[in-house]
């Protein structure tokens, strides 16, 4: 009896003695429903633009509006349909319509990545995470938002601001008019 008695305390103490979560590798928390960021970009060859993301998944649209280094700002609208709008306002006014079989990222896109651990990028201690050769993903250990990603192409975004909820106002995401012609032109994309 008493030795049974022991044996529990044991196990209890051993239990309590436990850390939490070391069995479980971390896992990227899925993005918001709604957020907007602003984003440093470093794009491959090194040349640099401000990007702002404004992602919202029930109105299934991803929206980045991109001002390239001392050039030009540049629209992109995709819609979960698949289709791309690429344009400028004002001078040059220009427009590409893409058509893409998939539509804008999941917001658990990252499910399935693999766990690489901590490092510390742009002074955030970060878990860190590796798909598909694809994207390589940090996140702060604390806060738990994305601080950082890297594409395989060697496309670098950094996270500077990170609002969760913020919705783009609508008339911001209607395509120009020319986007529309004729002479606009549409790419398709198979894969
Ligand atoms: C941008 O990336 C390139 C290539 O990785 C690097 O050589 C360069 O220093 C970076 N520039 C800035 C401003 O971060
Ligand atoms: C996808 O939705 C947008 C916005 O409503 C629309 O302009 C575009 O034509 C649609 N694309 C397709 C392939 O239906
Ligand atoms: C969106 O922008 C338009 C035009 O600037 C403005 O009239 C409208 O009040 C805005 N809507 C919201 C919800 O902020």
């Amino acid at each position: 009896m008493r030795s049974m008695r022991n044996k529990t305390l044991s196990l209890l103490i051993l239990l309590l003695l436990q850390p939490i979560d070391t069995t479980s590798t971390p896992t990227p928390r899925p993005w918001p429903d709604q957020f907007h960021a602003l984003l440093y970009m470093n794009l491959s060859k090194g040349l640099l633009q401000i990007s702002d993301l404004w992602y919202d998944w029930p109105r299934g649209t991803n929206v980045n509006i991109f001002q390239k280094q001392l050039g030009v700002l540049l629209y992109d609208v995709e819609w979960d349909n698949g289709t791309t709008f690429y344009f400028t306002l004002g001078e040059p006014a220009t427009c590409e319509v893409m058509q893409f079989e998939v539509g804008i990222p999941r917001r658990n896109f990252l499910d399935g990545a693999k766990y690489l651990g901590t490092q510390t990028t742009d002074g955030f201690l970060c878990n860190v995470w590796e798909k598909v050769d694809f994207i390589w993903y940090f996140e702060d250990v604390v806060s738990r938002r994305p601080v950082r990603w890297d594409f395989y192409d060697g496309i670098s975004t950094h996270v500077i601001t990170f609002e969760v909820g913020a919705v783009l106002n609508e008339s911001f995401i209607q395509a120009p008019s020319y986007c529309f012609s004729e002479a606009t032109e549409k790419r398709v994309f198979d894969s």
